[in-house]
């Protein structure tokens, strides 16, 4: 959360926090025009899109300098400019070719790379493009592919690389790459010759010289804040094409579409580029391609059948610039459109990686393979959280717990915002409200829930507050422009230094503050949030930090701005995996508001401060779905808006809706009305109750696709252009999809008023409603009604998944219930799934110690096997859970002939016994169902029922 405008005075902040009808302040962030170096870039592709073919490009590869060697092709770019600024400029080419087909782009420039150039006035900032952010993102996924080979080098050069049929042809005159899959090309980069990269060059004392615009290349000024630039202009652009691609994802976070739009302006489109800056813009408005709090410049393209991306590695401020070809009115109509990309960066260098896809599975584990894929969390985090800004003392806190279980309302976490704190000092509790927050942990305890403290990176500037004492002594603070004085700003504490994550010793000591010995009245339950992280300055340029400070290593922050907020949780992280000791260690849960490529390995994210309207709760499902597509995919949104009042309607839906998000948390701001669901009166209760209880339900197949998640990089909820990659028609949905891979395909209603939601059917197979079994077939939009007390919720035919059916007070209060499994019959009367069941909490799952069931069921029989890769080292944990049998099993969509069945035989290793079968006539256009009572099939093991 945070209060508005960069004003500085408190008046000005209290008179800000009370003003909650305004939207976003456009003036308090940049425009492109308002950013010297994406105004330069722009200008320049619009230059050279109007010169067209007589626009001659500065850069050309040296064809004798290409040289191939163990799988990496090294070359000289020259960048032709003024005989008096010499003539030309030496860029290092690199192509890396990578396992799975991945090739890696990076150009730098010789004379900073040799520190060749005098910073301007006093400054200790560091002279080469910054090149560490792969130190901080990349885990893997770098082994060279050594067999690539030069077929050629002449006019151009071309390179074959990869386990399946992959070639670059680099032009050399002016400089392309084109990237080619069988034959065809999928990615060119410089098509357009929008490439830039801004050489270094010493100020000129005579203004003007050059006949160019310099206003923005030595300092630059923004909302009274002056950028001093010690390194001059130094950015970085290309222009990435994507033939025969009418659709691009990813690049988040923006309160945005799914399928990005144009940024040139015309009927529909942004007038600006996407932004990646990551920024607490207050009360931030939707459909909007402006900056949010976090960014992962991952971009993926789509067309039928076929998938490709780009990952620019770029840590500083970037714009994204989208355009697509249109059509030729003469050409054929399946003449496919392509889009046309144009990346920006201020400082570093130009680093970027050709993913190969070619479909969404293969791309996603190609980038997780780069990045990691998100941690598997513990498993109460992907139950219920009640939080609100704020949970004024512990009798509160405790109430709150007491209401939940009152009023039958299942729920896994309480939440404390800032006030929790003696005078917002993190790791303290305040003295009167917090006397004792042991007591109102462990009554939390009692029913297996967990409480979640807000900890920020600004730490309040008190002589005598250790943690403030020890950072400022041991220098562990971000220093300002001097590269000496810690950096002092205005956070919610008044005055604050920012601790710098970037340095390792500043992160082991504050992993140490973490350890439960050290952190006052903390106790195994206690879970962290990481608020404010961008890092938010409340008078700070584009309130954070100025560019020119600096951080460990001398980098200025313009360099890493982006890198800031995940170098900050994952420290976070690192210390609550350590603080019980070696041999102890559970799994945390960290919420996170910044965020950056990688941040999905040790944290969630939530779409910051949204509002209590209509499109906000609209705008919430995309901008999860862009979350995880970009790997990220442990995201929510505050369900009932943080800034304001929801209606009752609006709750309810919202309820419904965040039943669905991978991380379900209710949230408000400290103005707005006490909004526990327990408060609302019939039906609002009961419908938030049964969400709530729907999502725990649920809950074996969110943590099943979670467990996949952590491995593969298969988003959670994933969109239709995921699932069906061959039917463009959907390409653009985003306000329907399915879960995991139980089949379920949900549309929860976000419109107010809304009786009923089309549901676009995407294929032939049956689609049950999961509440009636009224079965919906056909290819196309269905109408299917959706009162206020329902969710749209349909069964895919072909899918088997578990649930849990008993309803208890937390997900913790679960672990050893019985399943029920719902069998989801296809056209051909067959279906299977899966099932992955741990601890929940401890790393023991990294030794094995899980479930992991595979479930088919193939016209005649139900088949539980075993898809555990080492079974001996499940036997442990199998024990504990030896008793959790499947107690129920539903068919939905059995045919006519099985009206009479009245008995089924399970077969278990040499036992077997029957069990009653009741099958019901489908009546109205539903489904056929037939109940298998208590089969006492135990979870753990092989079985099979004949029917
Ligand atoms: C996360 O922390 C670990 C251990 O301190 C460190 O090795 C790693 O580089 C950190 N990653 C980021 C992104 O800060």
């Amino acid at each position: 959360m945070r209060r508005p405008s960069s004003g500085l005075t408190l008046v000005v902040l209290l008179l800000s926090v009370l003003d909650l009808t305004s939207a976003v302040k456009h003036g308090d962030f940049k425009t492109c025009a308002q950013s010297g170096f994406c105004r330069r870039n722009r200008a320049l592709a619009e230059e050279a899109t109007a010169a067209g073919p007589a626009w001659t490009s500065p850069y050309e590869l040296e064809t004798e300098s290409v040289k191939l060697d163990q799988g990496v092709l090294t070359g000289t770019i020259w960048k032709t400019v003024a005989e008096k600024d010499g003539g030309r400029v030496e860029l290092p080419l690199q192509i890396s070719f990578l396992d799975d087909g991945v090739a890696r782009v990076t150009i730098d420039e010789a004379k900073r790379q040799k520190g060749e150039i005098k910073l301007r006035g006093d400054s200790k900032a560091r002279k080469e493009r910054y090149k560490e952010a792969e130190k901080w993102v990349l885990v893997g996924g770098k082994n060279i592919f050594a067999n690539a080979k030069l077929e050629s080098r002449d006019q151009e050069s071309r390179v074959s690389y990869g386990f399946g049929d992959f070639q670059v042809v680099l032009q050399h005159k002016p400089f392309k790459l084109t990237f080619l899959r069988n034959g065809e090309p999928h990615i060119v980069l410089n098509e357009r010759n929008f490439m830039n990269i801004e050489h270094w060059r010493p100020k000129r004392e005579q203004e003007g010289e050059e006949g160019e615009d310099e206003s923005t290349w030595w300092d630059e000024t923004f909302g009274g804040n002056t950028d001093s630039k010690p390194r001059g202009p130094e950015s970085l652009a290309m222009d990435i094409t994507f033939p025969g691609y009418e659709f691009v994802y990813g690049i988040p976070e923006h309160a945005s579409s799914l399928a990005l739009k144009e940024t040139r302006g015309g009927e529909g489109n942004y007038e600006d580029p996407y932004r990646l800056y990551n920024s607490d813009v207050f009360e931030y408005e939707v459909n909007s391609p402006m900056t949010l709090y976090g960014s992962i410049p991952f971009m993926q393209a789509q067309k039928a059948g076929s998938t490709i991306g780009v990952f620019w590695l770029n840590a500083a401020e970037t714009w994204v610039d989208i355009v697509k070809s249109q059509k030729n009115p003469k050409a054929l109509s399946t003449e496919k459109r392509s889009t046309h990309t144009h990346w920006m960066s201020e400082s570093g260098v130009l680093d970027v990686f050709i993913l190969p896809g070619p479909n969404s599975a293969h791309l996603y584990s190609q980038y997780g393979a780069l990045t990691g894929y998100t941690a598997l969390p513990p498993e109460f985090s992907i139950a219920y959280h009640q939080c609100r800004w704020n949970y004024i003392s512990q009798d509160d806190v405790k109430d709150v717990d007491r209401k939940f279980d009152k009023f039958d309302i299942p729920y896994d976490v309480i939440w404390l915002d800032i006030e929790y704190t003696d005078n917002k000092k993190y790791f303290t509790w305040d003295p009167l409200t917090f006397s004792d927050p042991i007591s109102m942990q462990n009554q939390l305890a009692e029913r297996e829930r967990k409480l979640v403290a807000i900890i920020d990176p600004h730490i309040r500037n008190e002589g005598s507050y250790p943690v403030s004492k020890e950072m400022n002594e041991k220098g562990l603070a971000t220093k300002d422009k001097s590269g000496e004085k810690s950096y002092e700003g205005w956070c919610w504490p008044g005055s604050s230094h920012w601790i710098d994550a970037f340095n390792p010793a500043a992160v082991a000591w504050w992993k140490n503050l973490f350890d439960i010995k050290k952190f006052p009245s903390a106790t195994k339950n206690l879970h962290i949030w990481n608020d404010m992280n961008e890092p938010s300055v409340f008078n700070g340029p584009e309130t954070t930090m100025p560019k020119d400070n600096i951080h460990h290593g001398n980098w200025e922050h313009r360099d890493v701005h982006n890198l800031n907020g995940m170098t900050f949780h994952n420290a976070t992280y690192e210390g609550m995996v350590a603080r019980l000791g070696k041999g102890n260690e559970k799994r945390p849960f960290v919420l996170t508001r910044s965020f950056f490529a990688g941040s999905q390995r040790t944290a969630a994210m939530w779409t910051g401060d949204n509002q209590a309207d209509w499109s906000h709760l609209s705008q919430a499902f995309p901008m999860i779905l862009s979350q995880g597509i970009a790997g990220m995919p442990f995201a929510g949104a505050d369900v009932g808006g943080f800034f304001g009042n929801p209606s009752k309607e609006l709750f309810a839906r919202w309820y419904q809706a965040g039943a669905f998000y991978p991380f379900f948390r209710g949230h408000a701001h400290i103005d707005s009305k006490r909004r526990e669901p327990y408060l609302y009166e019939e039906p609002y209760r009961s419908i938030v109750r049964d969400a709530i209880r729907l999502r725990y339900s649920l809950l074996p197949i969110w943590y099943s696709a979670f467990q996949r998640a952590s491995f593969e990089g298969m988003p959670i909820i994933r969109p239709h252009f995921v699932m069906f990659p061959d039917d463009e028609a959907g390409f653009a949905i985003d306000d329907q999809f399915f879960v995991g891979d139980s089949g379920l395909l949900a549309k929860p209603v976000v419109k107010e008023g809304a009786e009923s939601v089309d549901i676009y059917i995407p294929d032939d197979e049956p689609y049950y409603n999961y509440f009636d079994q009224t079965v919906y077939k056909g290819k196309g939009y269905k109408k299917i009604p959706a009162p206020l007390d329902t969710v749209p919720l349909l069964m895919r035919g072909g899918h088997i998944f578990p649930r849990k059916d008993r309803h208890r007070r937390s997900s913790g209060l679960m672990k050893h219930d019985p399943y029920t499994l719902v069998v989801n019959l296809n056209n051909n009367g067959v279906a299977g799934g899966v099932l992955y069941v741990d601890d929940g909490e401890t790393f023991d799952n990294q030794k094995g110690a899980y479930v992991h069931r595979s479930f088919m069921f193939n016209r005649k029989a139900l088949i539980c096997g075993n898809l555990h890769l080492e079974p001996s080292k499940a036997e442990a944990y199998e024990k504990t859970m030896e008793d959790v049998r499947v107690e129920k099993v539903l068919l939905v969509g059995v045919g006519d002939e099985w009206l009479d069945k009245k008995t089924a035989k399970v077969t278990l290793g040499e036992k077997n016994w029957e069990v009653e079968v009741s099958v019901t006539k489908g009546r109205r256009g539903k489904a056929n169902v037939a109940v298998v009572r208590d089969p006492k099939a135990p979870i753990t093991q092989d079985w099979q029922i004949e029917f």
